[in-house]
């Protein structure tokens, strides 16, 4: 079949959106039909190439990157579905989950679906099931972003990819679930365990840190400080749950001290569109003995040095940990955080500032760089 799709034909180039052809689903793969997909902060660093696969690794592994229809945050219909599929049928609505979870391997039957193995060929631009492509243009297989492409009408992905949903949630809403949402409240709730009485910092407040806010505030912490330099953010923040709020950690160094008495936060949790080295010193600063920092954003993969001071890091015995997809099992925390959003105790649809045409995804992701979106989304 033909349909629309966004596709990064390089990095550092624009958004295509174009015609595809998508093959029908084969064993184990599914065919949706999406509603929209929200505009990930992963998808710009695919663009800028923070997220680029150099090119001796690529060869190595048999990868081809790019080109590459973008987008892991999204949600539909389930329309077809290939031969040996077992857990969905044609009408189901489902979620995609931005990191398939088999079931199988030793991480999922443990209880870290969100370090699946298949996590492996997140950036490999192929169908898990069998390592070939089913989207293709201009004569060439095309990649899809996080085994799923959710910036096209349609998509054909692995059943494990796709988490079923009742289907009295409205698609574009629980779309959001597939990344942000339960990536930042389970980086406060699972990956910082934020407990009741807590103080905690959240810095950068997009559409993964507003839930972080979010879910630190539906812990019980007594304290949740948002950290961004937009003040739009800021103001927002305060609706999501913050009861402080600062344009920087700096800034928020200095309240928490104020407000703790000298003893700093509980809890910090980075979310800020790019991973910075120089942002690891501080909030380890602003966090007290035996604290500690979840590192929840994306650094570009050239980065390898982090200034930091290991004497104190021992001596106070502070923890620095990273956290993908929120330390979440997907096929339990995505039914229930739509559950909570049914029960009015989640936020969704306020998460949503603007919606774009396929066709509006530059201009969405200008929107996203100028700050003016707590989370954009395409609707088809
Ligand atoms: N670990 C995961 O599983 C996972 C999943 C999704 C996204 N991410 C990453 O999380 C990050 C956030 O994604 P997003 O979609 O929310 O991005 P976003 O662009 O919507 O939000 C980032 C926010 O950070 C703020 N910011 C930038 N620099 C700052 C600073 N120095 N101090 C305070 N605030 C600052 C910006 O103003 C913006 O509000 C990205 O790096 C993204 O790639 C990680
Ligand atoms: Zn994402
Ligand atoms: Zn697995």
């Amino acid at each position: 079949m033909k349909m629309k799709a966004a596709i990064i034909w390089a990095p550092q180039t624009d958004w295509s959106v174009e015609e595809v052809e998508l093959d029908p689903p084969k064993a184990g793969e599914v065919l949706v039909k999406l509603v929209g997909s929200g505009l990930c902060h992963s998808d710009e660093h695919l663009l800028t190439g923070d997220m680029t696969v150099p090119d001796e690794t690529a060869k190595e592994l048999g990868l081809q990157q790019f080109p590459v229809i973008g987008g892991h945050e999204g949600a539909g219909e389930v329309v077809e579905v290939g031969p040996g599929v077992t857990s969905l049928q044609p009408g189901d609505h489902v979620v995609f989950g931005f990191i398939p979870a088999c079931g199988r391997c030793p991480s999922c039957s443990t209880g870290h679906q969100n370090l699946c193995d298949l996590g492996a060929f997140l950036l490999a631009g192929r169908q898990v099931t069998d390592f070939t492509a089913r989207h293709h243009a201009r004569g060439q297989d095309l990649g899809i972003m996080c085994c799923i492409g959710t910036f096209g009408e349609y998509t054909v992905a692995s059943e494990a990819s796709c988490i079923k949903i009742e289907k009295d949630i409205p698609l574009d809403k629980a779309a959001l679930v597939g990344c942000g949402v339960t990536t930042g409240w389970g980086s406060a709730v699972y990956a910082a365990g934020v407990q009741t009485g807590e103080s905690v910092i959240v810095i950068g407040c997009g559409g993964v840190g507003m839930n972080a806010v979010q879910g630190a505030a539906m812990s019980g912490a007594r304290h949740v400080i948002a950290v961004d330099p937009v003040e739009f953010k800021r103001e927002q923040a305060q609706f999501f749950g913050a009861t402080h709020t600062a344009s920087s950690i700096e800034e928020a160094t200095a309240l928490v001290m104020d407000l703790t008495w000298g003893q700093m936060a509980d809890k910090t949790i980075i979310t800020v569109g790019v991973g910075d080295p120089n942002l690891i010193q501080p909030a380890l600063l602003a966090t007290k003995k035996g604290g500690r920092v979840v590192h929840t954003s994306v650094a570009p993969m050239e980065m390898q040095n982090v200034p930091m001071d290991l004497f104190s890091l021992t001596l106070m015995e502070k923890q620095l940990v990273g956290s993908i997809f929120g330390s979440a099992n997907p096929r339990r925390d995505i039914p229930r955080l739509l559950r909570l959003y049914q029960e009015g105790k989640l936020k969704l649809d306020e998460l949503v500032t603007k919606t774009y045409p396929i066709e509006g995804i530059n201009e969405g992701y200008q929107d996203m760089r100028d700050g003016k979106n707590i989370r954009g989304m395409l609707i088809y």
